[in-house]
């Protein structure tokens, strides 16, 4: 595809090499990305793909999300590019902002489970950058968890969803931004958000002005990540403005709490997981997956988790809560 990727000055790295190595013989492995891990395959691979597939008992009607390295490969797989979306590209990328544009026939029907658009994003990792840099082909990768379970933000988050299974994992340590990119969708030219992330919508609006935000049902989503439900922890989970009072109301002795930046004084529960001692909602979306896992982890009756103010990456952070939530959350 490129031949200038062959052109690399500095050696590469043992790790990067493995994970090279694998992918070119049609397998997949687990790859850091600044948001979640990815499990990642050749998107132009119908075999590598539709493996993604298997191992995450993903459902087929979920499109995967394709990684390319820069913006300069986006002609590789997608087509029709609105102006708008260029100009978001060129002010996000590299980074967690994903584009639904309309694709190339290089992109196979499983990647994007027969839809004729494609969702596309450069990733904001170092490892990953060098890994796609690397390669002749794009990444298509999903998150590296079981379909609808948390989302991986460390290597052992990957190998505690798929346990023997889990793929080689090309450890990038824990992933800094901890929640899903944001997904940009176009009605013609206008942008639509199809998934609250991690580029707030107010830093998109900023170049595009005000966007409206896709309003999908469950039973033909636009992006099955507005699933209602997904993202869930297997323990029940309620959603609250109110956790002191959800506490006395629920009398359970064994309740884990979701804070955002302080402990309920006075209110005696079980094990407490604070996202951001001090306010910061770029902390508390880095911390929010591993503290549903911990909390996940420990077989409790209810998780109570307290909405965080919904500004900027705020608004992702209660989008996945909600999500994690069932439908009792007050
Ligand atoms: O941050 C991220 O986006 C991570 C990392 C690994 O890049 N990936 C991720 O992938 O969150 P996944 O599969 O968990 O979520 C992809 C979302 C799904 O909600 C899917 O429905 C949506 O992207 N999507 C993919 N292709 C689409 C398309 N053509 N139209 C609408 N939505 C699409
Ligand atoms: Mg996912």
């Amino acid at each position: 595809m490129n031949s200038f990727k062959t052109n690399h000055t500095t050696p590469v790295l043992p790790a990067i090499a493995r994970g090279i190595e694998i992918l070119n013989n049609g397998g997949i492995i687990a790859i850091p990305t600044e948001t979640v891990y990815g499990l990642a395959a050749n998107a132009f691979s119908i075999k590598a793909v539709a493996e993604i597939f298997r191992l995450k008992q993903r459902p087929a009607i979920n499109p995967l999300i394709v990684h390319i390295a820069s913006l300069s490969e986006l002609a590789t797989v997608a087509v029709e590019v609105p102006p708008l979306a260029m100009k978001l590209a060129e002010a996000f990328w590299p980074g967690p902002l994903t584009l639904v544009l309309k694709k190339t026939p290089l992109i196979p029907d499983i990647v994007t489970a027969g839809k004729p658009t494609v969702a596309v994003r450069v990733p904001g990792h170092r490892l990953a950058l060098e890994l796609l840099n690397r390669l002749d082909y794009p990444l298509a990768a999903p998150s590296a968890n079981t379909s609808g379970s948390i989302s991986p933000t460390n290597p052992s988050h990957v190998t505690g969803s798929f346990g023997a299974k889990a793929p080689y994992i090309l450890d990038g340590g824990n992933c800094e931004r901890g929640v899903e990119s944001t997904i940009i969708g176009f009605t013609g030219d206008e942008p639509v958000v199809y998934r609250y992330g991690a580029i707030p919508i107010e830093a998109i609006e900023k170049i595009c002005g005000k966007i409206k935000t896709h309003t999908s049902d469950d039973v033909s989503p636009a992006a099955p990540g507005m699933l209602s439900k997904h993202y869930a922890p297997k323990t029940r989970t309620l959603l609250t403005a109110d956790p002191a009072a959800l506490v006395s109301s629920l009398n359970s002795s064994r309740t884990g709490l979701l804070l955002f930046d302080r402990p309920l004084g006075g209110v005696s529960a079980g094990p407490v997981e604070i996202l951001s001692p001090t306010g910061d909602l770029a902390e508390a979306a880095r911390n929010l997956y591993p503290a549903l896992h911990r909390l996940d982890a420990m077989k409790l009756d209810v998780i109570i988790a307290e909405r965080v103010p919904s500004v900027g990456i705020g608004m992702a952070i209660n989008d996945r809560l909600k999500r994690a939530s069932t439908d009792e959350s007050v």
